[in-house]
């Protein structure tokens, strides 16, 4: 058993145990991968404040995320594919999720079901919605995440038409993937994954099959996203889903103040400051440089969350220290799983737990609900002046 002592450690396993095409979906951005780079670059210059002689003892990272308790502020964010992976992979990370006491969040991009993943867990977990120009079909998986108990639904506003990410072009992405020469041979020194893919029936997209009209190929992420995304989706609709979901609404996607200004004036529960790991609007500025303008415009009306570029424990406590009161992983959390299926995604958990732990200890804290901007050094110069 390799010694685990960072994410980056789960990073390289997975590269090594999973598809080629599996790894660069996870490990891309669109275009240049600007964005996608700078969302973890800028994370980077931001240091922290060392403080001395303060008590260690009795801390704690316990908090609340929309008003549900958790172990650290942290939620694992939606990821289309997740099931390929490594087999039955949703199931596997709302597991550990559970387990560790976190917010798991299923993508409707997900290759396990809604109802797959109730049955196999105890907790409510978060829905991911894309919305689709079929309103049958959106009312349909608005019940069906009712029926299943979910705790929060997580409406994805920046995604209506997908960003370009050449890796998967040139790689012919598809869930499962077509046996091409290049894939055979991929797999040939992949064979737990394929073992394990063998000995599962979730292969495809399991919130659509069976359950979508008209998708016309089924199995490429791009074509189906070309044709059943709602690319009309605006403020009205998003009320309008708010009325039909009743319960906890999180918008995910906001990269702007103003539009953070209109997510708050619509009433959700919280907001999540995302540019989608980089893998939407490229040219975008990273998620990290963004928060403190939204939190100043927003901060006192909405609960703030931040994804896009969260590594480390360092990372969560720079973004919580700026103002966020909770963050998501995505990337962080599929490097555990792809290395090491579901104990790969509570070790991907502890890693960050105790990272954070241990910095906010070094920062003389001892609640992660104490966190404010006197922890960080954040460059004079960080948010930038942009005309
Ligand atoms: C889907 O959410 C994607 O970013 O591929």
């Amino acid at each position: 058993m390799p010694v685990i002592t960072s994410i980056d450690d789960l990073k390289r396993l997975h590269k090594r145990r999973t598809p080629k095409m599996f790894y660069d979906y996870c490990e891309s951005g669109s275009w240049t991968e600007q964005t996608f780079r700078d969302n973890e670059s800028d994370f980077d210059k931001i240091r922290l404040r060392q403080r001395i002689a303060v008590d260690m003892t009795n801390r704690t990272t316990a908090s609340t995320l929309i008003g549900q308790d958790v172990t650290m502020p942290l939620a694992l964010a939606p990821v289309g594919l997740t099931g390929m992976q490594r087999a039955d992979g949703e199931i596997k990370a709302a597991r550990a999720a559970e387990k560790f006491g976190v917010p798991f969040t299923l993508s409707t991009m997900s290759i396990c079901s809604i109802e797959d993943v109730a049955e196999h867990t105890e907790k409510p977990f978060w829905f991911q919605l894309y919305v689709m120009r079929d309103e049958e079909y959106v009312d349909n998986i608005i019940e069906r995440a009712k029926r299943a108990g979910c705790s929060a639904l997580v409406l994805t506003l920046d995604l209506q038409i997908l960003g370009q990410r050449h890796k998967d072009l040139k790689n012919g992405l598809t869930a499962p993937p077509k046996m091409t020469p290049p894939v055979i041979a991929d797999l040939a020194t992949k064979w737990r994954w394929g073992i394990e893919m063998l000995q599962t029936k979730r292969r495809s997209f399991g919130n659509i099959v069976g359950h979508a009209k008209g998708v016309d190929n089924m199995n490429s992420l791009s074509s189906w996203t070309a044709e059943q995304f709602d690319p009309r989706l605006d403020w009205d609709t998003v009320r309008k889903l708010k009325e039909k979901w009743g319960g906890k609404l999180i918008l995910k996607g906001i990269l702007d103040v103003e539009d953070a200004k209109m997510a708050a004036e619509v009433g959700a529960d919280a907001i999540i400051v995302s540019n989608h790991g980089g893998r939407q609007l490229d040219g975008a500025l990273s998620s990290i440089r963004m928060l403190p303008s939204i939190v100043r415009a927003v901060g006192d009306k909405v609960e703030i969350h931040l994804d896009s570029g969260i590594r480390s424990g360092q990372d969560m406590l720079k973004a919580l220290a700026m103002g966020a009161k909770g963050v998501m992983i995505g990337r962080a959390y599929i490097h555990g799983l792809g290395a090491m299926g579901e104990e790969g995604v509570t070790k991907a958990l502890e890693v960050i737990h105790r990272e954070l732990d241990i910095t906010m200890a070094l920062c003389g804290r001892r609640d992660v609900n104490t966190f404010d901007r006197d922890m960080v050094l954040v460059p004079e110069d960080f948010e930038g002046r942009w005309a």
